[in-house]
């Protein structure tokens, strides 16, 4: 009897802490595909215990939801669910978040482009706050802070400010191309990282990384997978089940505060850099003390998700296009006239 009760405590607690979702009265609940666990499949929890008919009276979908069931290959479990729902939008729970998945790019510019003001919003997420010092721009709630540094950060990212790099953008780019073309084959993952991480990282920072050896890429990529691993859609176990902050102990608590750790000392040492006058290249870190707007804590985290936001984005993305173009050589053929065309001197 005493296990009951520990567990009708703890679920207890756990769905007090993890809010309920709510569909305005008169408003159709989205589709939803079904869920496992604790999700809507009461007869499968009857079969393991008979006190199991407690989270028929709790609504059960407010504590896995769809946690798990993504697998290792999210898309395809996304674009799969869209096929079975056979909806251009459904919904997916993952504890206490509620994600819209949009299928078509009809739906996307309906709720983004036409109607972004209504639908945009943001929850106010324990990775922001503990991770980014509730300072940073992406992650911050809509409001008047969100503004201030939408407006100072905005500022550094203009056409105008970009193409003062793009001699050195050119440079990069080269120099990494030249260290891939290799005669052996190779896993181009590291390379192109680079070469993101650096134009970025000038930007950013006025700082360069020389090779992927050099101890300062290396540190920089840890860092990178330690942001990709917590601020993955797929596992942010704290924002979902925040109820587990409360744990002690707790793992992912300490890896949240280690990563916080070791973005405030790698842009913290940049910041000095350039404080103290040993790094003079010109970059948004410079630019952005200069201006005095805004005070140490504040830039660091700011140009630690910029450099964040600016790297392993567009590696995917590249390393997406090599990928389909490598193993469709038509796309390939086409993609290369097209650049003889625009580009006849490369
Ligand atoms: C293929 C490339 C990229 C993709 C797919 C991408 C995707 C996204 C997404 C989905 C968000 C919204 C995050 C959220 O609100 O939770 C976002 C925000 C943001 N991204 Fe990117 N991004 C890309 C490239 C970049 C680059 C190159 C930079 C900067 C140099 C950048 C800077 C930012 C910033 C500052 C935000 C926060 C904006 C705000 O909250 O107002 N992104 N990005």
């Amino acid at each position: 009897m005493i296990s009951y009760t520990i567990l009708a405590i703890f679920f207890g607690l756990w769905y007090f802490f993890t809010k309920k979702s709510s569909v305005s009265k008169g408003l159709k609940p989205l589709p939803s595909p079904p869920g496992r666990f604790f999700y809507g499949n009461y007869p499968f929890l009857f079969r393991i215990n008979k006190f199991m008919f407690i989270f028929k009276y709790l609504n059960t979908t407010n504590f896995l939801g769809h946690y798990g069931l993504l697998g290792s290959k999210p898309s395809e479990t996304l674009t799969k669910w869209a096929h079975e729902l056979n909806s251009e939008i459904y919904s997916i729970r993952m504890g206490r978040s509620n994600y819209i998945i949009l299928n078509s790019d009809k739906i996307v510019e309906e709720l983004y482009q036409k109607k972004g003001k209504i639908y945009s919003s943001r929850q106010n997420s324990y990775n922001f706050q503990h991770i980014l010092g509730g300072v940073a721009i992406s992650g911050c709630p809509y409001n008047d802070y969100y503004k201030k540094i939408k407006t100072i950060v905005g500022r550094l990212l203009t056409l105008q400010k970009i193409n003062m790099h793009s001699s050195l953008i050119d440079r990069i780019t080269n120099e990494g191309l030249s260290e891939i073309n290799h005669s052996e084959p190779i896993n181009p993952c590291l390379y192109i990282r680079r070469i993101t991480l650096n134009i970025i990282l000038d930007i950013t920072v006025g700082s360069y990384t020389t090779s992927i050896n050099d101890p300062l890429f290396i540190r920089l990529n840890n860092w990178m997978d330690g942001f990709i691993s917590i601020f993955s859609n797929v596992d942010r176990k704290l924002d979902y089940f925040p109820i587990l902050k409360y744990i002690p102990g707790n793992k992912i608590k300490k890896g949240t505060k280690a990563l916080r750790d070791e973005t405030e000392s790698l842009f913290g040492e940049f910041l000095e850099n350039v404080k103290s006058g040993r790094n003079r290249n010109p970059c948004a870190m410079r630019e952005i003390y200069e201006q005095g707007e805004l005070g140490d804590h504040e830039i660091i985290h700011n140009m630690a998700i910029l450099t964040f936001a600016g790297t392993d984005t567009i590696a995917s993305s590249i390393m997406w296009l090599l990928a389909h173009l490598a193993n469709n050589p038509l796309l390939q053929e086409q993609a290369h006239k097209e650049l003889n065309t625009f580009f006849p001197d490369h």
